[in-house]
């Protein structure tokens, strides 16, 4: 599989591969499948956030097929402004590890923004985003309402930004860490 930046060009790959899936769509609302015009605005929407905040979404390919998304997003937690990742496959490729990989990806997208965590959040009857969440080694922090339905907030560390080495580097040469 390879992964790649989402682009306003691939709306129709997303619709075609994972939004026109009822099973697919439900996970997201209620209203059923997305039409192409209801894919369009939201690749408009995520490839905006890319180019505003400089990291996104992705998808990933297999030749000309679309095999799912990957998300690194900012959004808002009980008021709280948080970074998640996210990832949905294929249909016809669940359980063959793609999501884990899609999460991963979204986890190297995130890693340089200096970061003290990430979170993932999911419907709290959806077992396999949260068998992902597991894998990628997230932990369960609490459970909340989202749009009137349970879900569930899963969180994980990340390495401090900081350069320790740096600065014991910068202290040795100036006496002082810089402040
Ligand atoms: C959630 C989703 C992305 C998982 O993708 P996937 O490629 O099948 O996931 P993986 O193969 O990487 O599975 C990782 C782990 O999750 C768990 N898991 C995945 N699917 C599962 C299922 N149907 N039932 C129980 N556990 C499941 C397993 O522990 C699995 O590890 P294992 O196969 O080694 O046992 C996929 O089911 C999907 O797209 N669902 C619909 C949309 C969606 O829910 N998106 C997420 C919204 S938050």
């Amino acid at each position: 599989m390879e992964i790649r930046e989402l682009r306003a060009a691939d709306a129709p790959a997303v619709f075609r591969s994972l939004l026109s899936d009822p099973e697919i769509a439900g996970w997201f609302r209620v209203d059923g499948a997305f039409t192409l015009a209801e894919c369009e605005e939201m690749v408009a929407r995520k490839v905006a956030h890319r180019a505003a905040h400089g990291f996104g979404w992705s998808l990933g390919w297999e030749g000309d097929t679309c095999l799912g998304w990957s998300v690194a997003q900012y959004c808002i937690i009980e008021g709280v402004s948080e970074v998640e990742i996210g990832w949905t496959v294929a249909r016809s490729h669940w359980r063959r590890g793609i999501g884990t990989r899609l999460g991963r990806a979204a986890l190297i997208e995130v890693a340089s923004l200096g970061l003290d965590s990430v979170v993932a959040y999911t419907r709290e009857d959806n077992v396999a985003s949260r068998g992902v969440m597991t894998k990628l080694g997230m932990t369960y922090e609490k459970s909340f309402d989202f749009h009137g339905e349970r879900h569930v907030l899963y969180r994980k560390p990340l390495p401090v930004s900081l350069d320790l080495g740096a600065l014991d580097r910068l202290e040795d040469e100036h006496g002082d860490p810089a402040v």
